[in-house]
């Protein structure tokens, strides 16, 4: 039987898969025990048809892919005017993790970079919520999006807790200009917690044929986003989502995409698509050095590209 779709992925992957650039993040420990030689790739389309190739049904923590939804979350729950006071949406040209924080009002530059990604977690719910009660609602969401019970790695979670220096430091500088409120332990622990939720390549090709339909999830039928909120979160996505590289992505690849330092890499077509790699060798700025790859070549071929 003749399989267009998932013949094309093959050949993608056959084409992808042997590059051995690009090394693990091992600033989270428990990082480097998961085998860099995996591959996945997974596409779902606004009507819910999913096809995937390779490791796509492997699980891998989503990392700062998180921080896009969970943003999201925040416009949702406290509006796009209160979430654009706490967090700007300018690109910083700084790493993940850098100090980009408007010097007198202490406000992160976007919402893709630590800052302002520990920021958007704190405006997820109701004034006043605890962290674990914060926590069930961003896992809530993030298992909407992609339609099944998603796990955390609580490894990874406490991994990332026990190394934490750079990110509780960010946290206080936040609590000392007013950003954030709530104590820096507290909210660095649920953001790592957030960060280690397993997910698959099948399952991010999912979420971002959510944001790709407008913010309806196109399997479940489920309403996530308002479309409003979906335009700001690709918006971001674009200019922001892969940190002080954004600028090559969108002029090699041209779609709004995020990344995270567990291998996985997610670009929303809008009205058309979700794509998803995971492959966990990372270049310099914390990318994956295969997924870049993979979602060049496929641009290439499908003229994904916007512009
Ligand atoms: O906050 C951190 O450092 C990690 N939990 C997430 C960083 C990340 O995934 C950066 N993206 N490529």
């Amino acid at each position: 039987m003749r399989t267009p779709v998932p013949d094309y992925l093959a050949e993608v992957a056959d084409a992808c898969a042997p590059s051995t650039g690009g090394e693990l993040a091992s600033y989270i420990p428990e990082l480097t025990r998961v085998d860099p030689r995996y591959f996945g790739l997974a596409m779902a389309t606004v009507d819910g048809s999913i096809y995937s190739v390779g490791d796509a049904e492997v699980e891998f923590t989503m990392q700062s892919i998180s921080k896009a939804f969970v943003y999201g979350l925040a416009l949702r729950d406290r509006g796009m005017r209160a979430v654009l006071e706490k967090v700007d949406v300018e690109p910083s040209g700084d790493p993940f993790d850098g100090l980009s924080f408007e010097a007198s009002t202490g406000r992160p530059r976007n919402p893709m970079i630590n800052a302002g990604a520990i920021t958007a977690h704190t405006l997820v719910g109701k004034e006043g919520i605890d962290a674990d009660e914060r926590f069930d609602l961003i896992h809530r969401l993030l298992c909407d999006l992609a339609g099944r019970e998603l796990r955390v790695d609580d490894e990874v979670w406490q991994s990332e807790v026990r190394t934490s220096d750079r990110n509780l430091a960010i946290a206080h500088m936040l609590r000392s200009k007013g950003v954030i409120t709530d104590p820096a332990e507290e909210v660095i622990s649920a953001y790592a917690r957030q960060c280690a939720v397993l997910v698959t390549a099948r399952d991010l090709a999912v979420m971002a044929a959510t944001l790709a339909n407008g913010g309806v999830q196109p399997v479940t039928g489920k309403r996530v986003f308002s479309g409003a909120q979906v335009r700001q979160l690709l918006s971001v996505m674009l200019t922001c989502g892969m940190y002080d590289s954004a600028g090559d992505w969108v002029s090699a690849v041209g779609i709004p995409a995020k990344s995270g330092v567990g291998g996985g890499i997610l670009g929303a077509l809008p009205s058309q698509l979700g794509i998803a790699t995971f492959s966990p060798r990372l270049d310099a700025h914390g990318n994956s050095v295969r997924g870049i790859q993979t979602f060049e070549r496929l641009t290439a071929d499908m003229r994904l590209h916007l512009m």
